[in-house]
């Protein structure tokens, strides 16, 4: 589908996403104040969310990335998720805090946790910018969580729709309707 046909609906302003950030790194700084923050994003999807959030947490932290990918069509998780790129440092001791866009099925980021557990972080929690629980595959609800969202496909502020439209500085969703 060619969305830039038709008509987008904003769902969330750059003003919008801006101010929850500094909400969640408030709240953040406040719950790993003496901890050992480590922040691991998921990318693709994360990648514009963590770097607004992490300048949002003043306290010394360290930033990884890990890369998982999915069978079946990129708009859903299909219940086999598997790593395409690791975390580069030992996560072993640290106060883990996996970043990502979008809790949906929830496929990914249980298979995050369970995975990363396996490494022996000292603590492991999930921060993710929007919440789609009448999705769930899997019951699992972030420590952090963004905005709930309806079962609407979201583009935009790193959501993709084939790859594109990462860039726009706003989350929006495609209606039916012609522009
Ligand atoms: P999961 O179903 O919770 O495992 O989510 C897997 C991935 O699907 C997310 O990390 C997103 O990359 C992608 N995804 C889910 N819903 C949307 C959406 O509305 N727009 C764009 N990507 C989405
Ligand atoms: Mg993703």
């Amino acid at each position: 589908m060619d969305i830039t046909t038709k008509k987008w609906e904003t769902m969330f302003t750059e003003e919008e996403i801006a101010s929850r950030i500094k909400e969640l790194g408030k709240q953040i700084e406040k719950d790993y104040k003496d901890k050992n923050l480590m922040v691991v994003a998921l990318l693709r999807g994360s990648f514009i969310f963590c770097a607004d959030l992490v300048r949002s947490i003043d306290l010394p932290l360290r930033v990884n990335f890990m890369t998982t990918s999915s069978y079946g069509n990129s708009e859903e998780s299909s219940g086999s998720v598997k790593v395409s790129s690791d975390v580069t440092v030992d996560i072993e001791g640290y106060d883990v805090l996996v970043v990502d866009d979008i809790t949906d099925t929830a496929t990914t980021m249980d298979f995050v946790l369970k995975y990363l557990k396996g490494k022996n972080p000292k603590s492991i929690k999930s921060c993710v910018l929007l919440d789609k629980p009448s999705r769930r595959k899997v019951e699992l609800e972030a420590d952090y969580v963004g905005f709930e969202v309806e079962d609407k496909f979201v583009v935009g502020y790193g959501f993709d729709c084939g790859d594109y439209f990462r860039n726009v500085p706003y989350i929006f969703n495609v209606t039916d309707e012609d522009r």
